[in-house]
């Protein structure tokens, strides 16, 4: 009885559900959405090539210092690295002497206490510091861009999908609005103080292009400072700054892969010793031999026993 109730109870959920998959699928193809100009005209990330992608990937150092510069000469202005210290540029292979100069001679000083008054005020930065932010609170950032947050880019190559690609693209992604854009959809005009980039998610960001030309920045190692480069250097540094153990993770990846391979043959090969014995092919002899037991029938037989 219990059962039969289940039963229809069961049925009646199903049916619950298949009508309303219906009626929602009705719906859906009477009012299909409307397209949008993000839907259509947004553009995934271009593959920026950099030398950490991939299985055996493994950063550049020369590349993340030159990503460094490009943080240190355009972005600082605007973006903080909140969960990078300046201790950790050793990484990148600057000396001891030269992490110090570099923390010293930042340009935004570190919010401090003056010692004698208690009054709050700002201090130079020193080893042991995070980046410090350019702007002294959310409502000073927005202030000065246009009502935009720019966002602390110590994570964003994780924060975004594809993210190392994705700031490469986004950097050198800035164009004019495409006229087939406006034609479509005459209201998506791209708003004065914004900036289409079609790898932007709602195609117009607040952030004006910092790379503008070749040559904007000077690198000290001779590589030729092309727009794309600088893109594609500062989308290293924050892959870097984003999981500064990549290289760590990656070998450690091989090491186990390598320990697992051997630990498999172990267990094979000791599967096979175990049941070396038990799987041996044994032929039937004796009364179980099949000819031996049609001997012993016909024998019964002959001899008139039965069984
Ligand atoms: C003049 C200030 C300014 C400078 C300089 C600047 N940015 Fe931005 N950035 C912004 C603002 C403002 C936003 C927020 C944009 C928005 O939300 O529409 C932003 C957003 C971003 C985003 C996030 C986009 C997203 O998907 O949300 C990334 C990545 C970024 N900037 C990278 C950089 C890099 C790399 C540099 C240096 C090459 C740089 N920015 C230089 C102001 C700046």
């Amino acid at each position: 009885m219990v059962r039969i109730i289940g039963f229809f109870v069961g049925l009646g959920f199903i049916g619950v559900l298949l009508i309303s998959l219906f009626t929602n699928g009705l719906d859906y193809f009477r009012n299909p959405p409307e397209p949008t100009a993000a839907h259509e005209f947004h553009k995934h990330p271009r593959d920026a090539e950099l030398p950490s992608a991939g299985m055996t990937g493994k950063f550049d150092q020369a590349q993340l210092q030159r990503g460094f510069q490009v943080y240190k000469e355009v972005c600082s202005a605007c973006h903080s690295l909140k969960f990078v210290s300046f201790y950790q540029l050793h990484d990148l292979g600057y000396s001891e002497a030269e992490v110090k100069a570099i923390a010293n001679q930042w340009a935004t000083e570190v919010p401090s206490v003056n010692p004698d008054t208690g009054e709050p005020a700002t201090r130079k930065a020193l080893v042991s510091d995070r980046f410090p932010s350019p702007y002294a609170n959310e409502t000073a950032a927005r202030a000065a861009n246009n009502n935009a947050l720019p966002p602390d880019l110590s994570l964003i190559t994780e924060a975004r999908e594809d993210g190392s690609n994705y700031v490469y693209s986004l950097l050198t992604g800035y164009t004019d609005q495409p006229a087939e854009l406006l034609k479509k959809f005459p209201d998506a005009k791209t708003p004065t103080g914004l900036y289409y980039n079609p790898y932007f998610a709602n195609l117009n960001i607040a952030m004006p292009p910092p790379l503008i030309s070749d040559g904007q920045i000077t690198y000290a190692d001779g590589t030729k400072s092309t727009k794309e480069q600088n893109a594609k250097d500062i989308a290293a540094f924050l892959t870097w700054t984003a999981e500064p153990t990549l290289d760590r993770r990656k070998s450690a990846g091989w090491v186990v892969l390598l320990f697992l391979a051997i630990a498999t043959t172990l267990a094979y090969l000791s599967y096979r010793n175990i049941w070396a014995n038990a799987k041996r092919q044994v032929s039937p002899r004796g009364p179980l031999d099949p000819e031996n037991r049609g001997r012993m029938d016909a024998a019964k037989a002959d001899q008139g026993v039965a069984g």
